[in-house]
This record gives structure tokens, sequence and C-alpha cells, in this order.
């Protein structure tokens, strides 16, 4: 599934038969070089970049400029920075732009930015025309390692986060690590949590390698950012190309996720997903050491590699317990009321017993679990 080839990283996500998709990954350290694998033989009527007001000014204009140069009739939206404007407002403004643009069905949209650009953008390519393709171009690490691959796309609504969207699996997707040197440090962590999420359910080795290289990570050295990102696509990969719409395998990615999804909401979303996802992992591991599938010494291991990125359960005494536990039946793994949890089983293996792969927790448990963080 994946060649190295000098400095970067190719990968291809093939999906089963009932979506039939193909699109490659381009993982490098070389903007000039990653716009090289812009689709050149292909003929659009138009490239559009969606981006934000920051990315425009870092790396949006030279990307108009280049694409400009490469004899493309190529357009720019950008939208403020930041999670409001995953909204349906920014939606429809974009929606009027491609029409006013005269942007017909043979563009394509280029998702430049974060998470909240690719699923906006995303989104907007998946139902514009009923349907344009869109290229998803990374530039945080939470986006690289996670949200540009895999083709779930949204927007949010005053009730909820990602309440309308769809899956729409872009064409290719060019991941330039070098863009991370602008990132702001808790931002890389937020994305950093996300790929140790991934490791800690599905891949030991890399979970050492992150212990092991922390700190010229967090420093931001390009050569380890490429390797983290590429070992957690490899996984993410894997797990999308198996089961594309979360029937099953997929639910475990969400490991984290439950009590992370409730702490940004009963935080009204002032901590960031990646942040709230580090607690969320740092609760449900001891649930599965309450529940005697995790060992102390493993759960202590997370709890270090937390602590390293700053990330320590008393954060969460100034959360209502009840209220945190009452947001987690909001989450989409509900069944009949009970909430159901990815359980690791040990650091790089997560439970799976009977085809099953998320299992019921008792309120109880889960309120065990978060009392044993605040006060660990
Ligand atoms: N579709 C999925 O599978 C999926 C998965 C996880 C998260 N998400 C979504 O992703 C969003 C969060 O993404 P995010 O954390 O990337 O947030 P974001 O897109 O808001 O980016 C974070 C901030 O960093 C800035 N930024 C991004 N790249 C930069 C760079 N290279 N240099 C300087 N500044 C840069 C942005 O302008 C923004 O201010 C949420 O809306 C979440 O719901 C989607």
């Amino acid at each position: 599934m994946k060649q190295e080839i000098n400095t970067m990283n190719y990968f291809h996500v093939t999906l089963p038969a009932e979506s039939p998709c193909d699109y490659p990954i381009v993982v490098g350290a070389d903007f000039h070089e990653i716009l090289s694998h812009l689709p050149e033989g292909r003929v659009f009527t138009k490239c559009v970049i969606i981006t934000d007001d920051t990315l425009k000014t870092l790396y949006g204009n030279t990307l108009l400029t280049h694409l400009q140069h490469a004899g493309q009739d190529a357009i720019l939206f950008s939208v403020p920075a930041g999670e409001h404007s995953k909204n349906v407002a920014t939606y429809q403004h974009l929606i009027q732009g491609l029409v006013e643009a005269g942007c017909e069905r043979g563009c394509v949209i280029l998702a430049l930015g974060g998470g909240v650009v690719g699923d906006l953008a995303g989104f907007l390519a998946g139902t514009y025309l009923r349907g344009v393709p869109y290229v998803q171009m990374p530039t945080s690490l939470l986006a690289m390692v996670d949200s540009s691959v895999g083709g779930k796309t949204g927007i949010n609504i005053p009730q909820g986060k990602n309440l309308i969207g769809m899956v729409h699996q872009p064409l290719l997707v060019l991941t330039d690590v070098a863009l991370l040197k602008t990132l702001p440090p808790e931002h890389l962590i937020n994305g950093l949590i996300e790929a140790i999420k991934v490791f800690l359910i599905a891949d030991y080795d890399s979970l050492l390698f992150v212990e092991a290289e922390l700190e010229g990570i967090l420093s931001g050295d390009t050569r380890l950012l490429q390797d983290v990102v590429a070992r957690a696509l490899a996984i993410k990969i894997g797990v999308v190309s198996r089961d594309e719409k979360e029937r099953g395998e997929r639910a475990l990615l969400n490991f984290g996720h439950t009590v992370g999804h409730a702490l940004e909401k009963v935080s009204d979303y002032t901590v960031l997903h990646g942040i709230a996802v580090g607690y969320g992992i740092l609760v449900e591991a001891r649930i599965a050491q309450i529940l005697g599938v995790l060992t102390v010494e493993h759960l202590q291991a997370i709890d270090a590699i937390m602590a390293r990125l700053g990330l320590h359960g008393h954060f969460l005494q100034q959360y209502d317990i009840s209220e945190v536990i009452a947001a987690t039946k909001n989450d989409k793994k509900v069944r009949s009321g009970c909430v159901q949890y990815v359980i690791l089983q040990s650091l790089g293996k997560a439970l799976i017993e009977n085809n099953r792969y998320v299992h019921p927790v008792s309120d109880t448990v889960v309120q065990q679990a978060y009392s044993e963080c605040v006060g660990a």
C-alpha cells in the first residue's frame, strides 16, 4: 500500500465495489514538488481554491499564481479562519460565488486548509451541481493525519457539529508537511493526538516511535513530521478502505471521541478537537482498565505520553461530570440509549469481540473513570 520514492510517500486509497473509488495521496515536504502532482492531463474548466484568510496570505496566493502561470483558469475564495466558518451561511455564500463565477461541472475545487476548510469545501464540492471533484490540500497536522482522508465532509448547525454532511471522496490528496512550520504549536499537539490515537488502536511500533521522537516532532522537524503523517495515514487508509461507511472497523477511529466530543460540547467548543480527544483518551483508557481489559502499566504509559503533551487529568475537574455524561448520549454510537465505547486492549490494539468494535459501557463506569482521571 505504501511505497517510498525519494523523499515523498505515495499511498493509494481503494474503496470497495459499493462506492468504487480510487485516489492517490502524496506526502512530501516541498510545495512546488507537491503541486507538480496536480492532475495535469485532465482539463478543468476552472480551478477554485477554497481557503481561510490566514492560509490565503501564507500559501493561497502562491497557489493561485502557480495555477494561473500553468495556464489554468483559477480563482480563490477565502473564509474567516476557525470553526465558525463551517456554517450554512458561509456554505451558501460560497455556492453563490461559484454560480457567479460561472463554475460548471468541469470545475475542480482545491481545499487548501485545515479540517474546517476541508470539511466545508468537501461538502461544497459534494453538493454543488450534485457533485464536482475536489482535491484535499491539508495544511494542519490534524487535517493531514485525519480529516483529509476518508471523504467525510460537512458543516455545523446551531443544534450540533457536522449535523449536515455527506461522504464525498476527493480526487486526490496533496500533503506538504513543510507547511506545518507556520502552524501554531497548540495545533501541532492537536493533530499529533489524532495520530497517537491511531497508533494506540492499531500500531504499537509507531507509538514507540512517537514516544522516542516526541521532542523533535514538537519542535517541528519536517522529516519526523512526515514520518508521523505517513505512519498514521497507512493505518487510516487501511481502515477506510475496508469500511468506508463505518459499519464496523472504522468505528475504532472513534477511540477517545465519545468523551472527547462530549468535552467539546460542554466546553462550548473552546477546547480544540484533538485536545478534547486527548482527554477523551485518558478517560476511555481508564474505562478499559476498570473493565479489566487494559493493564495498569499500559494505562500509565498513556497518561505519561499525554502528560508530555501538557494534558493532565485534573484539567477535567472544571466540567460537571453529569453534564459530560449527558453529552455522551448524543453520540452517534448510542444504541437503545446505551453509549458504546472503543475499548483499548493493549498499546496498539483495540478490543474486537464477536466482530464487535464498540462495546456498551454503563454510566457508573464512565463516572468512575472520569473521577479517577481528575484525581490522577
Ligand atoms: N472530515 C473528517 O474526517 C474530520 C476528522 C476530524 C476533524 N474534522 C474537522 O476538522 C476541523 C478541525 O480541523 P483543524 O484542527 O485543522 O482546524 P482549522 O481548520 O480551524 O485549523 C486550525 C487553525 O490553524 C490555522 N492553520 C491551519 N494550517 C496552518 C498552517 N500551515 N500555518 C498556519 N496556520 C494554519 C487555521 O487558519 C486555523 O486558524 C473540525 O471542524 C472537525 O470537525 C473532520
